[in-house]
């Protein structure tokens, strides 16, 4: 490549390039400068192409509906790969194959993969632009749609490439897997439906994925980066990765104090992080930094300070509704790119849990006539929606600041329908690492009493970049690094009745929980101690504006000392699992908590 007409003089990114070039043979090789017209004119070309349908510019204004090929709609995570030199280094939650022999795999499904496609070189930034948090990467990609939507993703264009200058970068490689031959006709969403690989490279800390142009598959900036492999440089680094969303509560006092938690999926957290406090928090306010990952970097003033990686979300459209997600109902109504929803008959968008009542006719995800009688789901549940941070009312401005936010709390949560109690403080750093590391939400909710715990430790079960148990123990070390250590919680909106019925009206009403952990780290709540933590009296949660009594509030508070000692048993198939690499403080802190609820009462309640 001549490196006059390149936007660049860094010589790797050119060399590169040009070495990528070569192999896969695209028609065209074109440098992304970000700007919004080169959106725009990508998104023409793909409504020309078919790949894109505009919608009804009225209901909708500059926003495109995406049909995938319903083989490729979803994260895969069996053809998602660490490939370090030694399999123990991947650990047992993670799929392994020698790196050599993935490198010559690869070489040779990439050889011509991009002919007669144009090759796209994508700079971007994960975090705000010069942030010391922030970490630069390069995708190239044979996909427009992955390229306007990490537009839409992260800070992406020339201001990264001229951040980046002549120094390091991640390399992240994609291809769909789907060359086309002289004269070939393309398909609206190209794929390979043989192979799929999704791979990274601890020893360089490179990414290759191929086959899918679906989310966390494709656009590299999101899991494969800014979770796996960044969890590897924080490992080496000295900071954090985290699957967590960030977000800010504002007291009417106009007091600040941010936190981050982790949920695995279906457990609302894109709801959680917008959610509007419900009457009776007259003055409060909550925002949002971020819906999905955090990267928190240890300070010289002992704090541990966070950005949201990304700039956009790519959120799962259905169940977001004015009821469960207000603010990314009003994010939605501009400026989208959605996939895999469902379009009205006026040239709009609908999913499942958008509106109570559906319309009478759809199209549905793959294109065909849909009315409520075709029992089938008119969006895929996977359906998904890409929009810019900044279009969420509840966006803080706070989170376009380089500096990050100081992170007070760290909450975990899974989907558990009994045992768990609504929130409870971790003892201390080692006794949260312990919880945060066992969290996980049920299987199925069908046998109610057996109903076993699928382990999710910190929400990272697919996204951490190497052996779990070296990641607790990186954890357990964060103590060491930080002066004021954020306190941590498990929360569980999701015990269930007799009849299978939630408790916890959740959604807006969690506010009541959050605001009990800012009050505790800011030293003005109570809280009794009990076997699993310190967990608050009815007195001390805010009630106003709920009617919910104090005998149904022990019902998801009290804690049953024989149903957290099956708890602590079955934990033991977890920790087993890691063999010799298990860090013997959460095995001790396993026995503590044993201990603790042998001697409490066969029902322990904070009152
Ligand atoms: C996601 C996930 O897509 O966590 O964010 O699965
Ligand atoms: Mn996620």
């Amino acid at each position: 490549m001549n490196i006059m007409n390149s936007p660049t003089r860094n010589r790797k990114l050119l060399a590169w390039v040009d070495e990528v070039a070569a192999k896969t043979r695209p028609d065209r090789i074109y440098w992304c400068d970000g700007s919004k017209e080169e959106y725009d004119l990508l998104c023409a070309e793909m409504v020309r192409g078919g790949t894109l349908i505009r919608l009804n510019e009225k209901k909708r204004p500059n926003s495109y509906l995406c049909r995938s090929d319903p083989a490729d709609v979803a994260r895969v995570e069996d053809r998602t790969f660490i490939c370090s030199a030694n399999k123990d280094d991947a650990g047992p939650t993670n799929n392994w194959i020698d790196p050599k022999e993935m490198r010559a795999k690869l070489d040779t499904l990439f050889a011509g993969s991009m002919r007669g496609r144009t090759m796209y070189v994508i700079p971007f930034s994960m975090g705000p632009l010069g942030s010391p948090i922030s970490h630069i990467g390069v995708q190239l990609t044979d996909s427009p749609y992955v390229t306007v939507s990490m537009r839409t993703m992260t800070r992406m264009g020339k201001p990264a490439l001229d951040i980046l200058g002549e120094s390091k970068f991640i390399p992240c490689l994609h291809s769909v897997g789907a060359p086309l031959a002289p004269g070939q006709k393309d398909v609206p969403w190209p794929c390979n439906a043989e192979h799929k690989y999704i791979v990274h490279f601890p020893d360089d800390y490179s990414i290759i994925s191929y086959g899918s142009g679906y989310g966390g598959n494709a656009l590299l900036g999101k899991k494969c980066f800014s979770l796996r492999i960044a969890s590897l440089m924080g490992r080496d680094q000295g900071w954090l990765a985290e699957h967590m969303l960030i977000l800010g509560v504002e007291s009417p006092q106009g007091e600040k104090t941010y936190v981050a938690a982790a949920f695995p999926s279906a457990c609302g957290k894109t709801n959680f992080a917008m959610l509007v406090p419900p009457e009776g928090f007259d003055g409060w306010k909550v925002t949002t930094i971020g819906d999905d990952i955090a990267w928190i970097k240890p300070q010289a003033d002992g704090t541990l300070r966070a950005i949201n990686p990304e700039a956009g979300f790519f959120g799962v459209a259905p169940g977001t509704g004015m009821k469960s997600n207000p603010n990314a109902v009003k994010m939605l109504g501009r400026d989208c790119i959605f996939t895999n929803v469902a379009m009205t008959d006026d040239g709009d968008v609908w999913w499942e849990g958008l509106t109570d009542e559906s319309p009478s006719h759809l199209i549905d995800w793959q294109g065909k006539d849909w009315t409520p009688e075709s029992g089938r789901k008119a969006a895929h549940p996977n359906s998904r929606f890409t929009v810019s941070a900044r279009q969420c009312p509840s966006f803080d401005p706070v989170g376009d600041d380089p500096a990050g936010v100081p992170i007070s709390a760290f909450i975990f949560g899974g989907r558990l329908s009994k045992t768990f109690p609504l929130v409870y403080e971790a003892r201390n750093w080692q006794n949260g690492v312990y919880w945060a590391a066992v969290m996980g939400s049920e299987a199925t909710a069908a046998a109610e009493n057996q109903a076993a715990i699928r382990r999710d430790p910190y929400a990272m079960l697919p996204f951490c970049g190497y052996n779990m148990a070296d990641y607790w123990t990186h954890w357990l070390g964060i103590e060491k690094k930080a002066k004021n250590l954020p306190r941590i919680y498990r929360v569980n909106w999701f015990r269930k009745d007799e009849n299978g019925k939630f408790i916890w009206p959740g959604f807006g009403e969690n506010m009541r929980v959050l605001k009990w952990i800012v009050d505790r780290v800011n030293g003005r709540a109570a809280a009794a101690e009990g076997p699993f933590g310190f967990q608050p009296r009815y007195e001390d949660l805010n009630w106003k504006g709920l009617e919910f009594g104090k005998d149904r509030y022990r019902r998801i508070s009290d804690i049953d000392a024989a149903e957290g000692l099956a708890e602590a048993e079955d934990q033991t198939v977890l920790f087993q699992s890691f063999g010799n690499r298990m860090p013997a403080a959460l095995e001790t802190e396993r026995r503590d908590l044993i201990a603790r609820l042998k001697s409490a009462p066969p029902v322990w309640t904070a009152g």
